[in-house]
């Protein structure tokens, strides 16, 4: 297969855990004889120092003419904790991912079997879980008007949805549902929001058409106690575009370091590349970063591209780096392997064996295979 990936690092650690990506996917090409091409893009901080926007029309029109995106992360390096500036690095990828329309957010939370010793939660409590955040990724509280009036002392943020905003990301978690354990929860807060009302309604509706897929109500404030009480019991988390951001951090947490989780952002004709985390600027050049995040999300590339030995074959090389304990600080304090060590290992151990071949979907993360 060929393949061309825009490659949009960004600010931050983001040029350093995409290199790594970058690294497992052209040993992918190799291994399995694909042809993955990488054009690079501005996006963020670097894009407005050297265009003076975040999101340069060049940019924009790469991403329309590639395959899929990679993304790294954004932020202003100089002024981290200023966020009033006009001109927003973030708005680089929040406009993308509007201009792109990628309206579904599809985050997975898995806690690594080697890792459960590294969450500040008991291993009993997290052992096993394995759970997918659907969340809207271009409506709602994000996107809708704002303004702060001229004294600067009153602001606003408008959230709207439309029943086809909802009903179409609402249709693929109901379709994930059905290949997995069969199971949505709904998380908002319509208790309080009208909009969440309508979320409610929606979902009820299209629920009748699955009735396959057992379907739960949680506001977001008992979904995220619950998500640390017995996080085992989501499969689909499907929710608005604010608080699915907040549960996937939460859910990073819950596997011992939130530079572990990839994400796709996917609408009907563009698909991009991320990990969940920030840009972690304190760390930027240091080789501290983990790079397994953007390691998972070019897996999840080979996955939207049916490429499914392939996204294995990484992921089998990720776990077993885990395993050997070849990880970045952030798991291991006196590690000894940085973002390069850990990049290397993994895409030096992609291969296509045929052990790998014995392995299922489920079984890899179990580290069992299938015909034992
Ligand atoms: C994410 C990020 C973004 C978001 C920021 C950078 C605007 O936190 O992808 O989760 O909130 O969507
Ligand atoms: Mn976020």
């Amino acid at each position: 297969m060929k393949l061309t990936i825009a490659l949009l690092s960004g600010d931050g650690v983001g040029p350093e855990v995409t290199h790594q990506a970058v690294k497992c996917l052209k040993m992918v090409g190799e291994v399995f004889g694909h042809k993955f091409l990488f054009k690079e893009g501005l996006v963020g901080a670097i894009a407005i120092e050297k265009t003076g926007e975040p999101l340069p029309t060049k940019t924009i029109e790469l991403c329309k003419n590639s395959d899929a995106i990679l993304f790294g992360t954004v932020r202003d390096p100089k002024n981290n904790q200023n966020l009033d500036g006009k001109i927003k690095p973030e708005n680089g990828l929040l406009q993308l991912r509007r201009e792109l329309s990628l309206f579904s957010n599809i985050r997975p939370v898995k806690v690594f079997p080697s890792l459960v010793d590294k969450s500040p939660l008991r291993k009993s409590v997290i052992r096993g879980t394995d759970f997918v955040v659907y969340r809207e990724l271009i409506g709602g509280i994000y996107h809708g008007e704002k303004s702060t009036n001229k004294e600067g002392t009153v602001a606003k943020d408008v959230c709207t949805y439309s029943e086809a905003e909802i009903s179409r990301i609402a249709h693929l978690a109901f379709k994930a549902a059905k290949n997995r354990r069969k199971k949505v929860t709904l998380v908002d807060k319509a208790n309080g929001l009208e909009t969440s009302r309508l979320w409610r309604k929606v979902v009820r509706k299209i629920s009748d058409s699955y009735p396959e897929i057992q379907l739960q109500n949680l506001f977001i404030e008992e979904a995220v106690m619950q998500m640390i009480l017995n996080p085992r019991q989501f499969d689909i988390i499907l929710t608005s575009n604010m608080f699915g951001d907040i549960l996937s951090d939460e859910g990073g947490v819950i596997g011992g370091s939130v530079g572990l989780l990839p994400s796709a952002s996917v609408g009907d004709s563009h698909a991009l590349f991320e990990p969940i985390h920030e840009v972690f600027l304190e760390k930027k050049g240091t080789n501290m970063a983990n790079p397994v995040a953007s390691i998972l999300s070019a897996a999840m590339i080979l996955d939207h591209f049916h490429l499914d030995e392939e996204s294995r074959a990484v992921v089998i090389a990720v776990l077993n780096a885990m395993k050997k304990g070849i990880v970045t600080p952030d798991l291991q304090p006196n590690s000894t392997y940085g973002t390069n060590e850990v990049g290397d290992y993994i895409a030096n151990t992609i291969t296509d064996s045929e052990e790998n071949l014995t392995f299922s979907r489920e079984n890899i993360w179990l580290g069992k295979s299938t015909i034992i």
